[in-house]
């Protein structure tokens, strides 16, 4: 049971949130999941990863592919949807062990008949191209069956139209929609191809579609099925020609079959599964949730290409311009690191990939080195607009400074990189571009940086830290101390590469001239101001003069709310001279920097900030979560958890800012669930060259199991009330350190050992 989440009834105001909660993907597209006879009304999209297109001065958002599993069914005339019809049964069911969306539905026509349509459909792993569908249907008396099914180009945009000289046409069995993007001219390929063994067939060509019309008089009992496949193809893909290969892609799918795919993918999932599955005895809600956090992170995950990350919406849509954010590398990447850590390569090359347009933007305001965008796509450009909210009750935009000041970005884009190389011991990724970039982003924070002289000390004045409610501000914590792990790194980076690899030592120093920067960073490292706590409260203000904001409760801020789609920061918003916060920010940095700080400090800071914090980023609950559970504080890290986790099944998250639609699926906690129960109540803390583990399990729950992954070794960990045990991999070729209670507890290949903690 803890592997399917079902909706047993349709509710018509459920459509948008099932379209996420339901939504398949491959890491190469997401299909969201809606009903086979819906259209672009009812948000049908097939969700391409890293194809963006920018109609006119509209957002650049990524493109949705013309729909190939549109199904309509007529009984008599009569049109057989959920939309219009009556409605006896449905079940809407996703099996997130298989990755397969399921649909079972009983209609009944005017004149009583029962017709049943069942449907399954899938994403392959191993032909990432190809979705397949099976759909069948039976009636309860003999009646006049119209099936179409086919191509629907007429597509869901909500800053397009994308797709531009379409073409409808037929080839060797199968339909074809080819059409070009209107920006780059992109080429977008959809072949549909189906098996069936009854019915008439003719090909019905409308302006934005083109369909199968089957006809059957059907008799009562029997079963109507067929199987369809569907393949995808961009000009950003490497094949010559798209359409040919999207025609290639069926014919191997015809002749593999349906049952066979299923199987494989099966299969695959199954590998996948094993890697990274968590087992939760004693709760079985928490144990649904959190594999379903699982499920959303793996289905969008690009394994196909180090060109692509993952969107703040994953692959639910064009919400957020399909870009990625800071998101990636501070609350999914951990997930991947610890259990499929060529993933968190992947996802980290897009960073390497992308590094010019990094260097663009931070040219264009005047710095050297890398500013990453804090709204990135497939070139590295900063998608985010000055204007990026529009004040609800003027209805003009609003100046914001997201992409100018949030300079962190940066500093999260070189942690992620350097701790892939703690984690994994794996130095590829720094040759491949890492070390460019961390030396980059070292660059951009001293040419942003101000000396301050009376101080004697490096500051980092006019940024934006995590909590966006508080624009422009001086010295905020979580972003210094960042700066402070890049300039860190930067320097172990320099160090690695010229006693070790002097040949890429070299051919760096002679591409982007390092070596004279070198003593100013090291300069800058030593006289950098991190804000500290407070010596009598342990407080870490948040940033220069934080403590002179407006000193107000969140329920008094919210009793002054006009608007519940008001933004709450920018220059007017109500939260921006209060210290009330919009999300996580020093709690963050005392997650990130565990080893730096006291418990003390810990909880000083949890509780003064908790109370104050809005939440109203999804990116909130997770962190204070973690810090929740290492400050012993469980109840309230189970709480936050559980917020965390099951926002994507219960849709309880914020649909808008301003006037800007931000719904979709919510990667980032879904990362931040992960985290919450390995590194928050199984209290894993790994780094170089040793993992600590610190238990502190939810009341009820009576155990957990888990994979890790670290410097390539393989473990499975299993946590009870009293008790560790730790397994490690026959294959492993190393000995890996622990420590656990106290106790250092050497492990190598095929050893199980048990340490009593309680
Ligand atoms: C948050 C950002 C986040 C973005 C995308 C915003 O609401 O404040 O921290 O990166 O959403 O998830």
């Amino acid at each position: 049971m803890e592997w399917i989440v079902k909706d047993e009834k349709f509710h018509k105001n459920k459509i948008e949130h099932n379209g996420n909660k339901y939504l398949i993907g491959n890491g190469y597209m997401g299909y969201r999941g809606t009903m086979e006879e819906y259209t672009k009304d009812q948000l049908v999209a097939c969700n391409l990863s890293n194809v963006y297109d920018k109609v006119g001065n509209k957002w650049r958002e990524p493109v949705n592919a013309p729909n190939g599993l549109i199904t309509r069914l007529y009984c008599n005339g009569e049109p057989m949807s959920v939309l219009s019809g009556e409605v006896l049964e449905h079940e809407q069911v996703l099996d997130i062990k298989n990755v397969v969306h399921k649909r079972h539905t009983i209609f009944t026509t005017s004149k009583g008949a029962r017709v049943e349509v069942n449907s399954e459909r899938f994403l392959s792993l191993s032909n990432i191209h190809l979705l397949c569908m099976k759909y069948s249907l039976r009636v309860s008396e003999p009646c006049s069956i119209v099936l179409e099914t086919g191509i629907d180009a007429d597509v869901w945009d909500i800053n397009g139209p994308h797709l531009e000289e379409l073409t409808l046409r037929v080839e060797s069995d199968n339909l074809l929609a080819e059409a070009v993007t209107h920006e780059k001219r992109y080429e977008v390929v959809v072949a549909e191809r189906i098996e069936r063994t009854f019915g008439e067939e003719t090909i019905e060509r409308q302006q934005n579609s083109i369909l199968r019309k089957i006809s059957v008089k059907a008799e009562a009992g029997i079963e109507y099925s067929f199987v369809k496949y569907v393949s995808v193809f961009t000009a950003q893909d490497e094949e010559k020609d798209c359409s040919e290969a999207a025609l290639r892609s069926n014919a191997v799918a015809v002749e593999k079959g349906y049952d066979q795919l299923f199987s494989d993918n099966k299969e695959l999932w199954r590998q996948r599964w094993e890697k990274a599955d968590v087992v939760i005895e004693g709760d079985d809600y928490a144990q649904l949730a959190l594999r379903y956090s699982m499920y959303h992170l793996m289905i969008i995950a690009p394994t196909h290409t180090g060109r692509a990350s993952i969107p703040a919406r994953g692959l639910s849509g064009q919400v957020y311009k399909g870009a990625i954010f800071w998101d990636t590398e501070i609350f999914m990447l951990p997930f991947f690191l610890h259990t499929n850590p060529q993933i968190a390569k992947n996802l980290l090359k897009y960073r390497c990939n992308t590094l010019d347009g990094a260097r663009r933007k931070a040219s264009e305001y005047g710095y050297r080195g890398a500013f990453y965008a804090w709204e990135s796509q497939d070139s590295g450009d900063d998608a985010c607009t000055y204007f990026n909210v529009t004040d609800v009750f003027t209805g003009r935009p609003m100046r914001t400074y997201f992409r100018d000041k949030q300079i962190h970005i940066s500093a999260d884009v070189a942690y992620a990189i350097w701790q892939y190389y703690l984690m994994t011991g794996d130095e590829s990724l720094l040759l491949e571009g890492g070390a460019e970039v961390i030396i980059e982003c070292a660059r951009f924070f001293y040419s942003y940086a101000y000396f301050n002289m009376g101080k004697n000390r490096y500051e980092l004045l006019d940024v934006t830290g995590p909590d966006e409610y508080h624009e422009r501000v001086n010295n905020n914590a979580y972003t210094n101390a960042m700066v402070r792990c890049t300039l860190e790194a930067v320097m172990k980076v320099i160090d690695l590469l010229r006693t070790k690899y002097k040949k890429e030592y070299d051919e760096l120093e002679e591409k982007i001239y390092f070596e004279d920067d070198i003593d100013k960073l090291k300069d800058m490292l030593k006289r950098l101001y991190v804000p500290e706590p407070d010596a009598s409260t342990g407080i870490i203000e948040q940033f220069d003069g934080y403590k002179r904001l407006e000193d107000i409760t969140l329920k008094e801020l919210k009793s002054r709310i006009l608007n519940p789609n008001e933004y709450l920061g920018g220059g007017n918003g109500l939260a921006t001279a209060t210290k009330v916060l919009k999300q996580a920010d020093v709690v963050l940095m005392l997650n990130l920097f565990k080893d730096r700080y006291s418990m003390e400090i810990k909880k000083a800071n949890w509780e003064y900030y908790e109370p104050i914090t809005e939440h109203g980023s999804s990116l909130s609950a997770c962190v204070y979560a973690l810090l929740a559970a290492e400050i012993g504080k469980v109840d309230w890290a189970y709480k936050y958890f559980m917020k965390t986790a099951t926002i994507d099944l219960t849709g309880d998250s914020k649909q808008y800012v301003g006037t800007l639609y931000i719904g979709g699926t919510h990667p980032a906690s879904n990362g931040g669930a992960w985290m919450a129960v390995i590194l928050g109540f199984a209290g894993v803390n790994a780094s170089q060259d040793v993992i600590t583990i610190n238990p502190r399990l939810p009341e009820k729950w009576e155990s957990i199991k888990f994979k890790l992954v670290h410097e390539g070794q393989k473990f499975e960990v299993k946590i009870t009330k009293d008790a560790v045990v730790i397994k490690a991999d026959n294959s492993n070729s190393m000995e890996e350190t622990f420590i656990i209670a106290n106790e250092k507890i050497m492990c190598r290949s095929g050893d199980i050992k048990e340490i009593r903690y309680q």
